[in-house]
């Protein structure tokens, strides 16, 4: 396994996500309503648009351009337009710090998206 350090707990709103770039990589890092961590490629699947100035609702994220919605825990689509599911990467807090695990993905046909 290989964590990489994302940012500050508290750099990240509960029920809220950011952007996090790495390599060519994005991805989308989500506190949920509870402090919970998690980790979803930053892409939605319908149109490529960065899920990191989406809504989140509970444990969903509502993509910005066309409303889809994901489940960002288990990276479900749960809304049209979108149908396939995001991946998702392993998160976790380690001494106030957020982590993600990037090498393994739950679903890697949309492991790696389009490069930046
Ligand atoms: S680009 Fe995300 S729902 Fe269309």
């Amino acid at each position: 396994m290989s964590w990489l350090d994302v940012c500050d707990a508290e750099d990240i709103d509960l029920e809220d996500v950011i952007r996090f770039d790495h390599g060519d990589r994005t991805f989308a890092v989500y506190r949920s309503a509870d402090g919970a961590v998690f980790a979803t490629d930053g892409l939605c699947t319908h149109e490529q648009v960065h899920l990191c100035g989406g809504l989140v609702i509970d444990n969903t994220i509502e993509c910005p351009k066309h409303n889809g919605r994901f489940n960002y825990q288990t990276g479900a689509a749960l809304r049209a337009p979108v149908y396939d599911a995001l991946a998702t990467y392993p998160a976790r807090l380690n001494n106030g710090r957020i982590e993600i695990e990037v090498i393994k993905s739950s679903n890697s046909k949309n492991n790696n998206g389009p490069p930046l």
